[in-house]
């Protein structure tokens, strides 16, 4: 089997990437390497350095490549930048991203396998997130990812493109060869552990009076090689359909700072800022569906291993990717 995955060279297109040749799949990158990194694409890999807005590029990579499979990861997802440049979200996320789903079509790719979110469901009301809760995001961010979802659906129903939207919780960890390097970096786990790097001297915790056991935030961690492992389960899929993935636990902001202390033997100072705004309080998904229909079965459950194996990244690469 052949897949196309664009934005391979992403932080979860890399270790998706490296998880379908592993497991005996042919891959060609496509990356336009403008927050993706050329190291980390999987040297096994064909890479082809172009963007989605490029359309006739797409359609002719697609069209001579004989693919069984697209898996779209290449979007830009910084919420905060939704927030003061949305048309960068709408112009890339949607836009550029429709030449994809066109030449998915003109070549009857058998199954396309979309990176969405827990940023569709914006605040939900009850937890945890079942598939069928309420999408209203509150960014564009989310937005674009849901506009997306929405478009696989019609291009299902007209065209019967086969798709499967994968709504990431917050996706964590590294594998050997490939980890989280974004630029800026705004995540809690990386921010963390540069500070046992000596890359900064404290973490801040955003807000910590949240109607929360301990006030900080909870989210549902999920290592990027369980994303993987859907990723390749979706290629296969019953049918067409959207699964949230998580692990179904919520870790605090605190506890996540505990266990990273333990993990480095590292004390990590923190300190209690204001609330960033468009934080949830709660984020945890409910998974039952795609273990369900894709026989999804994550395997690091444990969020001391999802940050044990993101620390042994960093020890190897402290300042990330050659830039
Ligand atoms: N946080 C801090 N200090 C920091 C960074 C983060 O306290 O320095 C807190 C945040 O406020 C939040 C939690 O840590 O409560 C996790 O924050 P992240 O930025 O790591 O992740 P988010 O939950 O904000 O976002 C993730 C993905 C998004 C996706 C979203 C779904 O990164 O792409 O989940 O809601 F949209």
């Amino acid at each position: 089997m052949k897949i196309f995955v664009a934005g391979g060279a992403g932080y979860i297109g890399s270790g998706c990437t490296e998880f379908l040749l592993n497991n005996g799949y042919e891959v060609t990158v496509f990356d336009s390497l403008i927050t993706g990194h050329r190291d980390a694409v999987d040297k096994r890999s064909e890479f082809i350095e172009g963007d989605l807005a490029d359309r006739k590029l797409v359609r002719t990579v697609i069209k001579n490549g004989d693919f069984d499979g697209i898996m779209h990861f290449a979007a830009f997802s910084l919420v905060g930048e939704s927030m003061t440049n949305p048309g960068k979200y709408f112009m890339n996320n949607n836009a550029h991203a429709l030449n994809l789903l066109d030449a998915a079509v003109e070549n009857n790719i058998k199954s396309f396998v979309f990176s969405s979110t827990a940023a569709t469901f914006g605040v939900p009301e009850k937890m945890p997130i079942t598939e069928d809760a309420q999408q209203h995001p509150i960014n564009p961010y989310g937005e674009s990812k849901l506009i997306f979802e929405k478009m696989l659906s019609w291009y299902n129903k007209i065209y019967g493109l086969k798709y499967t939207a994968l709504r990431y919780f917050n996706a964590a960890g590294a594998t050997e060869k490939f980890g989280e390097d974004h630029s800026p970096e705004t995540h809690l786990i990386p921010l963390i552990l540069q500070v046992p790097l000596g890359r900064r001297k404290s973490i801040k915790i955003f807000g910590d009076d949240y109607d929360t056991p301990d006030g900080t935030c909870l989210r549902d961690y999920i290592h990027i090689l369980d994303l993987a492992q859907a990723h390749m389960l979706a290629l296969d899929a019953p049918r067409s359909g959207h699964y949230n993935l998580g692990c179904g636990n919520g870790y605090s902001v605190k506890e996540i700072i505990e266990v990273a202390r333990k993990v480095t033997g590292h004390p990590i100072p923190a300190e209690v800022e204001a609330k960033r705004s468009g934080d949830p309080a709660e984020l945890i998904a409910d998974s039952t569906l795609a273990k369900k229909e894709l026989l999804w079965s994550p395997k690091y459950e444990n969020v001391e291993d999802i940050i044990s194996s993101a620390w042994e990244w960093f020890k190897k690469n402290p300042d990330g990717y050659s830039k």
